[in-house]
């Protein structure tokens, strides 16, 4: 089969990675992709957001597949775009995609079908918004509705921080347009995981669980990232766990998105969290998560060609999925100062002694070549170093091991990611 995958990041890599394992795959390619990609797969500086250029590729290379990585190519409607011109993408329509794309639309819809969430209010005006930001005292979480680049979620804890996030987002256009309706949320309490399931928008499949490490310090500490970290499965969900979240939320989801006219068919990524009355929605996402994909894939011991073509056909019904027994960890290398400003176009140390191991994979997150073909930073996060072992312990001796010999000094990571 002829793949394409859209995107370029660390996810985009692991995807492409386990697509090139896979005797289906006849052509490769990645649009745009990256240095690291671009070992194994042909790769067109063609941006993700791109969707005439990325229909045209598809188009061009006659691809029998294209996997959507990132979000916002899905809420853009590649997916839509390519089906009129006869091509297979997975990931799901422009619709189906709100329940990323508009958080409103997300709560909306849990609510309709009874999936547990925290309570919420839907705010388009600041004298509504400080109504309910009083009566929760403050202690609530402030969203902008659309997609912000992971930063328009405001965790608060006092009535003025609250107003002074409503404020930012309703009257001084913070996040555009993103943020012109917010919710204020009830703040829960508990474990968070991720949670990932394919269907094809019918059968829903649970794929594996992980944890993500979204503070940029140890210890849970300093602002939000993308996430600076991962470990598969997510260490506090158990069986029992795992079959209430796939009969209270997944299949609920993947019910309710069909009996609403628009089926939902990809990937669904639940984050959940695990609270004293059970797992409740924290927000979904419409695709793989970055870095849980670097965690996830490598578990994955079922062809993943033959995964998306099931569901791109209809057909996940009879598909089973077999995951390794193994523990996975990926740490994430930044550039110093993300999330915030940082610099980029440093060099970056060889990587090829990773080649050819088994039990660590480097993927890249951030990075491009100079004009002397070296490689160099091009992002907040630069690297994703993945560990498999036998547990979590073994994990981590031979990430932190890795990070050691890169040795890149213009970089920071977390020292904690998947420390019991
Ligand atoms: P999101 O971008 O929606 O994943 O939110 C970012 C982070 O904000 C989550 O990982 C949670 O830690 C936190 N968060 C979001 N919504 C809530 C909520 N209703 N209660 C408590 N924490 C939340
Ligand atoms: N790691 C969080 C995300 O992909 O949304």
């Amino acid at each position: 089969m002829n793949i394409l995958v859209v995107g370029g990041g660390g996810r985009e890599h692991a995807i492409a990675y386990s697509f090139s394992k896979s005797p289906l795959t006849k052509k490769l390619m990645v649009a745009p992709g990256n240095p690291g990609i671009e070992t194994f797969a042909k790769c067109y500086p063609i941006a993700a957001d791109d969707i005439d250029g990325q229909c045209r590729l598809a188009k061009d290379m006659k691809a029998d597949i294209v996997f959507i990585g990132p979000e916002i190519p899905l809420v853009l409607g590649l997916k839509d775009k390519l089906s009129e011109i006869g091509i297979n993408a997975f990931g799901p329509s422009k619709e189906a995609a709100k329940l990323e794309g508009s958080k409103i639309f997300s709560r909306n819809f849990c609510k309709k079908y009874n999936i547990p969430q925290p309570s919420f209010k839907y705010c388009s005006d600041l004298k509504t918004a400080k109504d309910q930001i009083e009566l929760l005292n403050g202690y609530c979480v402030v969203k902008a509705d659309g997609l912000a680049a992971g930063k328009g979620v405001i965790v608060c804890d006092t009535v003025n921080e609250a107003i002074e996030a409503s404020t930012q987002m309703i009257e001084k256009n913070k996040f555009g347009d993103a943020g012109k309706s917010i919710l204020i949320e009830e703040r829960i309490t508990g474990i968070e995981a991720s949670v990932f399931a394919v269907s094809d928008g019918n059968t829903a499949i649970l794929l594996a669980t992980a944890q993500d490490h979204k503070r940029a310090y140890d210890n849970d500490e300093g602002p939000n990232t993308g996430g600076m970290g991962a470990i598969s499965p997510a260490p506090a969900i158990n069986e029992e766990l795992n079959e209430k979240i796939f009969n209270n939320i997944i299949m609920p989801t993947i019910d309710g998105m069909r009996s609403n006219g628009n089926p939902y068919q990809g990937i669904l990524y639940a984050g959940v969290m695990l609270t004293d009355e059970g797992p409740k929605v924290i927000e979904f996402n419409c695709r793989f998560g970055d870095p849980e994909t670097q965690v996830v894939l490598p578990r994955l011991n079922t062809d993943l060609v033959e995964i998306v073509h099931n569901t791109v056909t209809n057909n996940l019904e009879n598909t089973f999925i077999d995951l390794i027994d193994n523990t996975t960890i990926t740490v994430v290398i930044a550039s110093q100062g993300y999330p915030g400003t940082f610099k980029k176009g440093i060099e970056l140390p060889l990587l090829d002694k990773f080649d050819n191991k088994d039990d660590i994979l480097i993927f890249h997150s951030g990075t491009a070549k100079n004009d002397n073909e070296n490689l160099i930073s091009s992002g907040g996060r630069v690297l994703s170093v993945t560990a498999i072992g036998e547990n979590v312990q073994d994990c981590r001796k031979k990430a932190y091991k890795a990070i050691e010999e890169i040795n890149w000094d213009n970089g920071f990571f977390r020292r904690d990611i998947g420390k019991l």
